[in-house]
């Protein structure tokens, strides 16, 4: 519910369970007064005095504009006039100075919630959004926050669009999406970090004096950097304490802060990068920004988990694809490589068909003349040659063996040995007199161009339209470097890396309008773009190049803590595990990647005749709960980044009748007790089976289940539990 008490000019936005509460200041600037628990009145205007009060009056005194600036508390805060803490929006003006005032104008109520043209954005019915319009009067410049909530959600979404309305170009220098001002407390940050095979590892630190950054600048959200941001109470843990939580639904370059300021007090801000952006705001146009999700917490990191899990289930993930059952798939790409041809796959396929596995993926090296990374990416035309086939065979073929079919694409890159960078050299992003910098030997695609959007659209629907695809993996495997583009004018360079964003988002949503089957999963070399902008358009984003067992424990750890299962890509790989030359037991494997979509990724015609024989057991135990694994509630019973010892997750049904336990111990240990794991979310007053044996809800919860300690290194169990009737 959102209400506005004219009176004492205090807007309040209600979840089930909490409220955001701001205010007009002296009829002038919006200003931040409460957001956490659920609070039923609304009179809360005495708190806008808190950035007033050093004045002799509470008001807004001319004569100390710069220091109530600087100490208000903003719900959008501006640079150039004042507020010295991270700003919000910066401008220039067509006389290249700089400095913008926002000042309260006016606000509207919609019922729903209004798409953000061009970006993915939580959807769905039972919302309400409250738009509130702040102008600055000398740059004609109006800004319009946005608010909006779910009936059935406690997370907060909020984005913001800037109008040019007068008559002289503008430059936006910075458009934050929203910032957070908290108040004086004490305060811990947690973020995901990593780097390639190494994604989105948990980091908690205290949070002192100054301003701390999570970002990146590679043109993607990274693996290196996750676009999340928390500031807990120091008592937070899983099931306790605050959490303030951000995410952003954007897949390209993030700026997340954290700043403690003079006062002690705290402000959040998250937007796109301003480093490398600068959008040129002609008269008349407008610029939205992407929607910052925004959660609250008072029960620790599994209630913060929960709220994210819901909302991107019930309202960001395209709806078709999050209680459909996705296909257990195997990808020839740590099977072959790219040497393969159409007998290879053939043979892969008729195995996996034989073990119950439904779908084949072909990954890199069918197109071109690719045999190596090092060409072809452009060129998305089937080598026959190769494959010893057509496409439409192949495919008839595999469908014969009643298996799906799937394939990769990496549509954004261009290889300088290709047909395509022979024809058009300018259709690379680079700087002019500048030799370009190559990545996997590969440039980037000037995909602010249209007539190159247009070009790997058709070339991709064309190979779609060929033969039975139903999956699409969509990789990404450079960073944006050489961010020029031959296309735009001088004064628009600062907006490629913005472009290059909203036309992926473009192109895939132009995919699945023409192919609406399609299952597609994004890819960044490995999880380099597993955030809440392309889930909108892929149920399923592959979440690291590291295959290894023990490695993924805490990547899928740190992943799931703000994505489902049912989005994380998870595969059984051979071993020795190719990214570490690690060996776990096969077993252990198929327990770990249980904790996402699953499926494999190995040559099942090669590996041991022990570790097969296992397969079908393995695909029919993951499809037994894969009701359970998409949809239920998630909880983090031990972690092996913290305790370096195990790992195990939870997941309960949502009418906690199911439940299933994945335990991992990583190095055995000589003469030590089993472990006691107190478990979560089950029906107190509930009785529940495990392998035969029955235990009461409460007592699995408070006094714990009894895990034996197993024998030998990275061994894990799967316990399921079912209520009794
Ligand atoms: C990077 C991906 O993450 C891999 O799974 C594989 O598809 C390769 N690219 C292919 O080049």
């Amino acid at each position: 519910m959102i209400q506005f008490d004219r009176e004492h000019q205090v807007f309040k936005i209600d979840t089930p369970h909490t409220s955001y509460v701001m205010g007009v200041v002296s009829g002038k600037y919006l200003s931040h007064i409460y957001y956490g628990n659920y609070i039923k009145t609304c009179d809360m205007g005495y708190l806008l005095d808190l950035g007033t009060d050093f004045l002799q009056e509470a008001s807004l005194d001319e004569g100390e504009k710069v220091t109530l600036l600087d100490r208000l508390p903003f719900e959008y805060s501006f640079a150039g006039i004042g507020d010295f803490r991270q700003s919000c929006l910066e401008v220039v003006s067509s006389e290249g100075q700089r400095g913008v005032e926002l000042v309260y104008d006016s606000y509207e109520m919609i019922s729903g919630k209004p798409e953000l043209t061009g970006l993915p954005a939580a959807f769905g019915g039972g919302a309400e959004t409250l738009k509130i319009t702040l102008k600055d009067p000398a740059l004609k410049l109006r800004v319009v926050l946005s608010y909006s909530v779910f009936a059935d959600s406690d997370a907060l979404m909020r984005s913001c669009q800037v109008i040019n309305d007068g008559t002289e170009d503008v430059f936006l220098e910075r458009v934050l999406s929203a910032c957070l001002d908290l108040g004086e407390g004490d305060y811990e940050t947690i973020a995901l970090h990593g780097s390639w095979a190494r994604e989105r590892h948990m980091e908690r630190q205290a949070a002192g004096y100054g301003t701390y950054l999570v970002e990146s600048k590679r043109g993607i959200s990274s693996h290196q950097s996750h676009p999340f941001l928390a500031l807990v109470s120091p008592d937070c843990t899983q099931e306790h304490g605050e959490v303030y939580a951000m995410n952003f639904v954007y897949s390209g370059n993030f700026f997340a802060s954290a700043e403690k300021n003079q006062f002690g007090a705290f402000r959040m801000a998250m937007g796109i990068h301003p480093d490398g952006f600068c959008w040129k705001l002609a008269a008349g146009e407008s610029f939205q920004a992407p929607e910052a999700v925004i959660v609250y917490s008072d029960a620790g990191l599994d209630k913060m988990t929960h709220i994210f899990h819901d909302l991107y289930r019930d309202h960001l993930i395209r709806q078709q694809w999050v209680y459909k059952r996705r296909p257990v798939l195997i990808n020839n790409w740590e099977a072959t490589y790219f040497d393969f041809d159409h007998k290879k796959l053939l043979a892969i396929a008729k195995e996996a068909a034989d073990n119950g596995i439904e779908m084949l993926v072909m990954d890199d090296g069918w197109f071109g003349k690719r045999d190596r990374d090092d060409s072809s990416l452009g060129d998305w035309t089937v080598n026959e040659t190769k494959l010893g086939d057509s496409l439409e065979s192949l495919v008839s073929q595999v469908n014969a063996l009643g298996v799906k079919f799937g394939i990769w694409f990496e549509p954004e890159m261009i290889s300088p040995d290709s047909s395509l960078y022979r024809e058009h050299p300018d259709w690379a992003l680079q700087i002019q007199g500048r030799e370009g910098s190559q990545a996997r030997n590969q440039y980037v695609l000037d995909f602010s161009r249209p007539d190159v959007v247009e070009y790997i659209y058709q070339s991709v629907a064309a190979v779609l339209r060929s033969a039975n695809i139903e999956y699409i993996k969509w990789d990404m495997n450079r960073p944006l470097t050489d961010a020029a583009s031959a296309y735009l004018t001088k004064e628009q360079q600062g907006e490629v890396f913005h472009r290059h964003v909203l036309a992926v988002y473009a192109l895939q949503e132009r995919l699945l309008a023409e192919f609406p089957g399609l299952l597609l999963e994004n890819c960044t070399s490995g999880g380099g773009r597993f955030d809440p902008g392309m889930l909108y358009y892929s149920p399923q984003i592959w979440c690291s190049d590291d295959t290894d067992a023990i490695e993924r424990l805490t990547i899928q750890e740190g992943t799931a803590l703000l994505y489902p299962l049912s989005t994380i890509g998870a595969h059984v790989s051979d071993c020795p595990n190719h990214t570490v030359g690690r060996v776990t037991p096969f077993a252990t494997r198929a327990a770990v990647a249980m904790a996402g979509t699953f499926g494999y990724e190995l040559d099942i015609t090669k590996i041991s005749q022990e570790d097969r024989a296992q397969i079908a057991a393995q695909v029919k135990t993951y499809q037994e709960n894969i009701d359970l694994i998409q949809q239920g509630d998630y909880y983090r019973i031990a972690s092996y980044q913290k305790n370096k010892r195990y790992d195990c997750y939870e997941v309960v049904s949502k009418d906690r009748k199911k439940a299933v336990v994945v335990f991992v111990q990583v190095l055995a240990e000589a003469n030590m007790h089993g472990h006691i794991l107190r478990l979560k979310g089950l029906n107190p007053e509930g009785r529940y089976r495990i392998n035969g044996k029955c235990f009461s809800g409460d007592a699995l919860m408070q006094a714990g289940l009894l895990v034996k300690r197993p024998w030998g290194d990275f061994q894990a169990e799967v316990i399921t539990l079912m209520e009794e009737e």
